[in-house]
Formats: C-alpha cells, sequence, structure tokens
C-alpha cells in the first residue's frame, strides 16, 4: 500500500511544516500502540593440517603463508552478529521504525549478517515475529541489554526518545500541536543514559564496530527539536555521539535529516557535516535509506570513525546512490 508519512522530527526542522497534510497524518502515527560456521582458529587448524598432510613438512613454510591468506579471506566472510537496538514495531499507518527496517534488511542477507533485536516489550518482539533472536530489554537498564549483547560483532543503535502529543489538538483550527516526554523517558534518560549504557555493554562484550543514528542540527542550541517538552533532546544524543565518538570502538554517526516512510534505492543520497545541508532545501531522507546506510556501513572500512549528516535529493533529480563506498569516502568528519 503506498502511504507517505513524514513524522515528528522532520515536521519541526523546518519552521511551519506542521501544517502539512503529511504531517498531520504522522501525528496521528504517534501512538503505538546447517552447520554453525566454524570459528576462524578452527578454519585455520583444519587447513594448516591438511596443507601438511598433502604436502609433507618441507613445503609446509610456503603452505602456511598460503593457509593463512585463505584464512583471513574465510574470516572476511564469516557473517558478522549485529544487534540493532530500537527494531520493535509501530504499526499504525503502516509506519515501520528504521531500526526495525535495519533488523529486516540484516535478516535478508543471511550470508552476510546474523541479525538480533532489541526492543522493549514482549508485545514489540511479537509484532516483529517474536524469533528467538529477537531480546526484549530497556536500554536505561544495563542489566536488561547485557544478554543482547553477548557474542555480537556489532551494534546499530536505533533508540530515541519519542515525544507524544498533548491530546486535543485540532489541526483544522490551525493550532499548533505540543509534546511532552513521559517520565522516565526524556532524552537525557533514553537519548543519553540509554545509549551510553548500550555503549558500555557492547564495549565490555569486546564489539568490534557501532554505528549510531542521530539527528541533524545538533549543532544549534536553538533548533526547535531542542524545545519539545524543554527537554534538549540534540543535545543529549550529542553528548552519546561524543561519548561513543571517544570509547575506542570503530564507529559511524550518522546524523539524519527529517525521515520519510517512502521507497528506498531511488533517490540520490547526499552527505554533509555541521548541519550544512539544513541550509538547503534537500532536509530529508526514506527511513528505508537511512537503514541501508547503516547496513552498508557495517561493511566498509571507509565508514569507520566517521560522523555525518544525511539526507537525499528529491525523487526523480539526480542519480540513485548505489555506490557506498564512494559515499562514505565523501565523508572526512571524525565527529
Ligand atoms: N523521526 C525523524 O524525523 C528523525 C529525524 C532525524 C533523526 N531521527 C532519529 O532516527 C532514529 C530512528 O528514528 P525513527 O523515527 O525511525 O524511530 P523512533 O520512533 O525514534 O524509534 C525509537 C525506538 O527506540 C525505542 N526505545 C525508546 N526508549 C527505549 C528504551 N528505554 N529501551 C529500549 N528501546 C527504547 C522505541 O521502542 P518503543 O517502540 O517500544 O517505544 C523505538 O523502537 C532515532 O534516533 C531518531 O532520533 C529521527
Amino acid at each position: 500500500m503506498a502511504m507517505t508519512t513524514t513524522t515528528l522530527f522532520h515536521a519541526l526542522v523546518p519552521p511551519n511544516t506542521y501544517k502539512s497534510r503529511a504531517i498531520s497524518s504522522s501525528f496521528v502515527s504517534v501512538p503505538r500502540s546447517s552447520t554453525p560456521p566454524s570459528s576462524p582458529s578452527l578454519q585455520f587448524r583444519s587447513l594448516v593440517s591438511d596443507t601438511t598432510s598433502i604436502y609433507g613438512q618441507r613445503k609446509f613454510a610456503g603452505n602456511l603463508r598460503r593457509a593463512s591468506l585463505t584464512v583471513s579471506a574465510a574470516a572476511a566472510a564469516e557473517p558478522l552478529t549485529v544487534l540493532v537496538t530500537g527494531a520493535g514495531g509501530r504499526t499504525v499507518l503502516f509506519v515501520c521504525m528504521s531500526g526495525q527496517i535495519v533488523y529486516k534488511k540484516l535478516k535478508e542477507r543471511s550470508d552476510q549478517f546474523v541479525a538480533r533485536g532489541l526492543v522493549r516489550t514482549k508485545e514489540s518482539k511479537e509484532k516483529i515475529g517474536g524469533e528467538d533472536e529477537v531480546f526484549v530489554g530497556d536500554i536505561r537498564d544495563p542489566e536488561s541489554i547485557a544478554p543482547a549483547v553477548q557474542g555480537i560483532d556489532a551494534l546499530v543503535i536505533l533508540t530515541s526518545a519519542v515525544p507524544k502529543m498533548k491530546p486535543g489538538f485540532d489541526p483544522s483550527k490551525g493550532e499548533r500541536p505540543e509534546f511532552y516526554f513521559e517520565e522516565g523517558a526524556y532524552p537525557e534518560q533514553v537519548d543519553w543514559i540509554g545509549q551510553k549504557n548500550q555503549i558500555d555493554a557492547a564495549k565490555a562484550a569486546g564489539i568490534k564496530q557501532i554505528v549510531l543514528v542521530g539527528s541533524m542540527g545538533g549543532t544549534n542550541i536553538n533548533n526547535p527539536l531542542n524545545s519539545i517538552g524543554n527537554a534538549n533532546i540534540l543535545v543529549w544524543k550529542r553528548k552519546a555521539e561524543q561519548y561513543l565518538a571517544d570509547s575506542g570502538i570503530p564507529y559511524t554517526i550518522i546524523r539524519a535529516g527529517g525521515l520519510q516512510d517512502k521507497e528506498g534505492g531511488i533517490r540520490e543520497l547526499i552527505v554533509g557535516k555541521d548541519d550544512e545541508i539544513l541550509e538547503t532545501e534537500m532536509r530529508t531522507i526514506a527511513r528505508a535509506d537511512v537503514a541501508e546506510v547503516c547496513v552498508q556501513a557495517l561493511q566498509l572500512e571507509e565508514a569507520k570513525y566517521k560522523a555525518l549528516d544525511l539526507a537525499s535529493k528529491p525523487e526523480g533529480t539526480g542519480t540513485p546512490t548505489k555506490d557506498f563506498k564512494a559515499l562514505f569516502t565523501q565523508v572526512t568528519a571524525r565527529f
């Protein structure tokens, strides 16, 4: 079913867009209702013993070199176990959260990834299929997320505090909607403490990479998003981003523009830094495109130790992005 909604963040980045039909429909959407691969070291042992038995002792050194090359290739091909947080499923108006899309993409590419998801409730788990690899936990509680991070190679953080709309908003009267955060679910608790908990847990588990999705606008304290519920959401998001950049873990920080529920893969993506993109007309991006950039970041060295603003050209202008290596190569900012 073709359905286009644009959510809260997009609504509030450019002033006045809350009046659009797409935005008001998104406000309605606010309520939620074979054999396992052997390890590289095991493969190494078996390759060496094969080599010696075939070629004998004299050729061992040369063949060992060849064997170790083969082992690197085998190790590179090993599927990455990736945990996606914020993977829960909102279903109202067919809105699919970015975390859910990333989780689905990883599952579809099972030759490259072993997907895990973290959701907040059992109901959310059921909504996305209820598989064993979906863990239930609250990122504000480190103990509850510990099982999900055990044994993972990479983490994609797609959790965020989500403001709720105060009841009684009537767009037909030209009213401005008002928003608030529930007690205990303010950006300080979710976007700062919650993301920090995930980074700490992942670090303790010896993780190799973290991809964190944030939001454009954080360079300006007066960005309207910060005034939602007087909660400074972008300030807390940025604090978590800084914590990640300082963690020593290879990272990619993706600061998205206003998210749209549109088809992915059909627009030219643009990257930038320091919110420069917000000065242009290209301030939005499809959730599916953000999700694809997250997945690509897991596979490309060019994405590591980088922070990027991300938006897209309007459909029909530019050339749809297919070369993600080139996209990440354009990015030079580390924060
Ligand atoms: N929306 C926009 O226009 C926009 C623009 C730029 C950047 N972003 C950023 O892009 C990312 C994805 O946004 P989105 O709109 O697709 O998704 P979203 O609505 O921001 O989803 C947030 C996710 O975080 C989960 N979550 C919240 N508190 C949690 C907790 N204490 N423990 C565990 N999980 C928790 C939510 O679970 P529940 O479903 O259980 O609440 C939900 O799955 C977010 O970081 C967002 O800030 C959004």
